[in-house]
């Protein structure tokens, strides 16, 4: 049977960097939930589909294949319906726009099998919003990582300031508290810490501090 980690959390956690290195360490196949939504948020953008109708959700819905790839260094890669959208998914509009449409049924129904599917098969780390509480409900280690919106905002301005982005440190926090809201106020999972997750609030841990308490409550479990 294979093992699996969750961990869910707000945006700007560190999740991923998080994610990357543990998974990396342990030798499990990460597994960035995230990105699936983010493709979506793409194709909604490119076909100019109206979000709040959701017939037409649906109907896009059917229209769309989401597939996973890893890169020679082991990057996962998002696949949309055959085209690779990894260098399409990472903006302040795309992150926006996930946001909105993965409250939407379809949308996650769209998903849901392929992320069940992928942890059956392999030791995965998967990380989401929703992972502990609803598609890996039986995962034998769930985490639950937090951080305050102050850090929060302030690491993902620091990113994205590297890549050119010229939203303020005030946009960005208005927008992942307003991102925060939506994902854990939707009607279908939202985002909450499953009961049997531990919580490990990042806000003063460096990453390698935060990795090493992640591989140590591995390290119980497996005992
Ligand atoms: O983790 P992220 O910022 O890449 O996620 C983008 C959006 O996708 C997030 O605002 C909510 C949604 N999401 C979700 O609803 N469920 C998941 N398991 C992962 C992401």
């Amino acid at each position: 049977m294979s093992f699996n980690i969750a961990i869910d959390g707000p945006a700007g956690a560190g999740k991923s960097t998080i994610a990357k290195r543990v998974s990396k360490e342990l030798g499990f196949i990460y597994v960035d939930t995230g990105a699936m939504y983010r493709a979506i948020a793409v194709y909604m953008m490119q076909n100019q589909i109206d979000i709040h109708d959701d017939a037409a959700v649906q109907k896009a819905c059917s229209k769309i294949s989401i597939s996973i790839a890893y890169s020679d260094d082991g990057e996962q890669q998002v696949i949309l319906n055959g085209e690779n959208v990894t260098g399409l998914i990472r903006t302040e509009e795309v992150s926006k726009m996930a946001s909105v449409t993965s409250a939407n049924p379809a949308v996650r129904a769209t998903l849901l099998d392929l992320q069940r599917d992928l942890a059956a098969k392999e030791d995965v780390l998967m990380d989401g919003r929703d992972i502990g509480t609803n598609i890996l409900p039986h995962a034998q280690l769930k985490i639950y990582l937090t951080a305050s919106v102050e850090t929060r905002a302030k690491r993902r301005f620091l990113e994205q300031q590297e890549k050119g982005d010229t939203h303020t440190l005030e946009e960005i926090e208005e927008e992942i508290r307003d991102r925060d809201q939506r994902d854990m106020s939707r009607e279908i999972a939202p985002l909450r810490q499953a009961e049997d997750a531990i919580l490990v609030d990042s806000s003063d841990l460096s990453i390698d501090e935060v990795v090493e308490r992640i591989k140590e409550c591995y390290r119980e479990v497996k005992q």
